[in-house]
């Protein structure tokens, strides 16, 4: 097990299902899987969920009390936090930026979410880059502490980032255990790329492993020339605190970006129709932010031949679901 030595404080439901699409497969043309990371558990699972078992095993055996983190309103990184801290009696605090409209209506999705589990939430101002966000970060650390707490800063900048990689390439020995029990490894995976901790674990662990699978990232917002250097420097920080030899290079992550520019968040014509296609040929929801990108990709690749007929095909499903109330009118109603 690589990550066997690392602290992990144990949360949700392990190994995730992978699960067979027939119907998807045969309407794509592919032998499609689906590796169910939303049904982790913790809150209502997804790969937030997976990581904080990392994240919350390093943190718990220096004493911390109090989680701060910064991110979207919707956040599922945010929700999961929420329930880690619950879970197991600590408190979070978690800061999303102003929105005039949104801080006027009552709150839902993950927004709600936040609330039920009893967090702090605190608005600040929106538009900061990464730097003001750790300098603010920073301010409310001192402000607790002053306080009395213990608290910790969950950003991907500190040790969050390297521990969210971590626990995808525990994921990427854990899909290489499913597929030898079933016989035979998958010809691709396919996932979403944020902040690319998630895929650089992913793709670490199955170059690690040995695996000949190719990994596409699906990049929801910026471009694979920028994404592509960051997702190494996730693997570099990660294959470090690991203490292996391999290293991701260029190339070693297919990036698609194509489905980036329609905005991070914006639903197009054409994710609502990959939304309801997965819903009515497996029965599973899609989030629109992330997955729902991932499905299209791959959907579009099968297609045109870059993804070979009949190949045995990874989707992973890293959850997100919650988003979906937030986009009611546009998912609503739209039987063809
Ligand atoms: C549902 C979901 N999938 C995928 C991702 C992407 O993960 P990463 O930021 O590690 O690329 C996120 C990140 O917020 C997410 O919420």
């Amino acid at each position: 097990m690589i990550c066997a030595q690392q602290p992990r404080t144990r949360l949700v439901h392990l190994p995730t299902p992978l699960e067979a699409a027939p119907r998807l497969s045969d309407a794509l043309g592919v032998d499609l899987w689906i590796k169910r990371e939303d049904l982790a558990g913790l809150c209502v699972g997804g790969n937030k969920s997976r990581l904080l078992e990392f994240v919350l095993g390093s943190l718990r055996t220096t004493g911390v009390d109090t989680l701060i983190a910064h991110a979207a309103r919707q956040s599922n990184k945010l929700r999961d936090i929420a329930a880690a801290a619950a879970r197991c009696g600590m408190q979070a605090v978690l800061l999303i930026p102003a929105d005039d409209e949104a801080d006027h209506e009552a709150p839902q999705g993950n927004r709600l979410l936040f609330d039920i589990l009893g967090a702090d939430v605190r608005v600040v101002p929106a538009g900061l880059d990464h730097g003001a966000v750790l300098a603010l970060q920073e301010d409310v650390r001192a402000e607790l502490a002053a306080r009395g707490r213990r608290p910790a800063i969950l950003d991907r900048a500190l040790d969050y980032g390297v521990d969210a990689t971590i626990a995808y390439v525990d994921a990427a020995e854990e899909l290489v255990g499913q597929f030898a029990a079933l016989g035979g490894a998958p010809h691709s995976v396919f996932i979403a790329v944020g902040a690319g901790m998630t895929v650089a674990g992913l793709a670490l662990g199955l170059k690690h492993l040995g695996a000949p699978t190719q990994v596409v990232g699906v990049c929801v917002a910026g471009t694979a020339a920028d994404l592509d250097a960051t997702i190494r420097h996730h693997a570099a920080r990660a294959a470090e605190r690991l203490g292996i030899a391999t290293q991701l290079e260029a190339g070693d992550v297919v990036l698609v970006d194509d489905y980036a520019a329609t905005g991070y968040g914006v639903l197009t014509p054409a994710l609502t129709a990959v939304i309801h296609r997965f819903a009515r040929e497996h029965g599973v929801v899609l989030d629109p932010v992330y997955n729902a990108k991932v499905a299209l990709a791959l959907t579009e690749r099968a297609a045109v031949g870059q993804v070979p007929a009949g190949a045995k095909v990874v989707m992973f499903n890293t959850g997100g679901t919650p988003a979906i109330y937030q986009y009611a009118a546009g998912l609503a109603g739209t039987l063809e």
